[in-house]
């Protein structure tokens, strides 16, 4: 094989693999052992390629005048830092036990690519679609939170852009907003972001503790509550049945917008569906939020955000001065997936696969010693049976100081987690560790668990 120059991009795992007549796992050995000793670079999301030796580099301009010229926001935006973990591709010969995407294998590629083929030759597919979405699309998210679609639906590029745009469109900078304790990362980005500030509730084993909203509320003046209901991200707790009608009451009482984030609706481990929070709530105080990215792929960035009333006609108006639409070959290729004959035989399929690897991944954490899986108010879970989250196992890690950097040390063994700190507002207990299912296949996760545990091992032993 010809050797590259310096700065030439390293072959995919998969070439190296074909022309060196090895297995994938000597191959990410050896580009690991090259990145460790510097002579390749590896660059998230980009790829690895054979590094510039220092002195040919040309000489770096000063920008730090930018600092000054952006002011105290440059500082802010480094926030974005926290998404790094589960948004970027991890580099080469690095297990991937952070991201909560499904890999290649799980995602119904060939479905996809039909879909596609059928998309383009779609007359006016590559012309305007109105700024709320696609019509069918439209009313394929309404039909899901209920059949006689009171909810008007506006299709956006994902989840994550649909948090953004709900908090910069219902919250005036320096807000309160009620978040579970813990939660998603990247909710607490845009919120911040956003100039909020999120107000920690508590939770436990049933998901968010209703009866505190009210105390919430007086203390803190919040009229927006950010929500996981179901398969709460990283908890995996879902709202129990009593609290949901609890919590639409206590939305009514006290005027809330409820943001309900349905991350993963597709993936109940065991198939049962319990409806949205939208669907039990008469008076539009639910704005939903449901993304098509886990059960999808995460290229096929189509999310929809759905609110009744007034709420509905301001989230349309700021989207649309901020971005006319979402290409319509994206909306139209996740229509013709989502109504697909084949689309209940892969969500099968995926639940499956997914729950066969959170098994396999609570097996190996157990047998590693010194983490415990808990809810969020730190009460310890038996068993990942109790927790249907089909992605991930949220972990107490005993023995680590309060300041370890256990994402680091774990990089250095060769695998990408998720440490707590970010995770929980209001703390920054370095204690917990969110573990995924979703990137790694079964034999990538056996070896990123072994990983983890030598991480554990040179922080618990002060020794790299
Ligand atoms: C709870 C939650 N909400 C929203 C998102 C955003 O996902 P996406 O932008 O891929 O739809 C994520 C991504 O992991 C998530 O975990």
């Amino acid at each position: 094989m010809a050797i590259g120059r310096p700065g030439d991009r390293l072959p995919s795992v998969r070439q190296l693999m074909a022309e060196l007549g090895v297995s994938p796992a000597t191959v990410r050995h050896a580009v690991s052992d090259l990145v460790r000793t510097g002579r390749v670079e590896a660059i998230s999301g980009s790829g690895t390629f054979i590094a510039i030796p220092q002195e040919r580099l040309p000489p770096r301009s000063d920008t730090s005048w930018q600092t000054l010229a952006l002011g105290a926001d440059a500082l802010e935006h480094h926030e974005a830092r926290i998404l790094e973990p589960i948004r970027s591709l991890v580099p080469a010969g690095v297990i991937d036990l952070a991201s909560g995407y499904p890999d290649e294998s799980l995602q119904p590629q060939s479905l996809i690519a039909s879909a596609v083929r059928e998309s383009v030759r779609r007359p006016g597919v590559f012309g305007r679609v109105a700024s709320e979405g696609s019509e069918p699309l439209r009313h394929w998210f309404e039909e899901n939170i209920d059949p006689e679609r009171q909810h008007r639906a506006l299709i956006m590029p994902g989840g994550q852009a649909a948090l953004a745009l709900v908090f910069r469109a219902l919250c005036l900078p320096g807000d309160a907003v009620m978040v579970e304790s813990p939660t998603y990362a990247g909710a607490l980005v845009a919120i911040r972001a956003a100039g909020l500030v999120p107000v920690p509730v508590p939770t436990d084993s049933d998901g968010l503790r209703v009866d505190q909203i009210g105390a919430a509320v007086a203390a803190n003046g919040c009229r927006v509550l950010y929500i996981q209901p179901r398969f709460h991200n990283p908890t995996g707790a879902s709202l129990s049945a009593e609290r949901r009608t609890q919590l639409i009451g206590l939305a009514e009482e006290h005027g809330l917008i409820i943001v309900e984030d349905d991350w993963i609706a597709d993936l109940a481990l065991d198939g049962k569906y319990v409806g949205p929070l939208a669907s039990i709530d008469p008076h539009g105080h639910v704005v939903h939020i449901r993304s098509l990215t886990k059960s999808i792929a995460p290229g096929i960035r189509v999310a929809a955000i759905a609110a009744v009333g007034a709420l509905a006609t301001r989230l349309y108006q700021v989207r649309s001065a901020e971005d006319f639409f979402v290409s319509p070959l994206l909306q139209e290729t996740a229509l013709r997936v989502v109504t697909s004959p084949r689309w209940p035989g892969h969500l099968r399929r995926l639940r499956v696969a997914l729950q066969q690897r959170k098994s396999q991944l609570w097996e190996q954490v157990q047998r590693l010693g010194g983490t415990q899986m808990v809810s969020g108010d730190g009460q310890a879970i038996p068993s990942p049976l109790h927790s249907v989250s089909p992605l991930h196992l949220w972990l107490r890690v005993e023995g680590l100081g309060p300041d370890n950097d256990l994402r680091s040390a774990a990089l250095r063994q060769g695998v990408s987690v998720v440490t707590g700190s970010d995770w929980l507002p209001g703390s920054s207990s370095g204690k917990h560790v969110r573990l995924s299912n979703a990137a790694a296949t079964k034999d990538e996760m056996a070896e990123g668990v072994d990983r983890f545990g030598r991480a554990l091992q040179e922080l618990r032993t002060g020794r790299a």
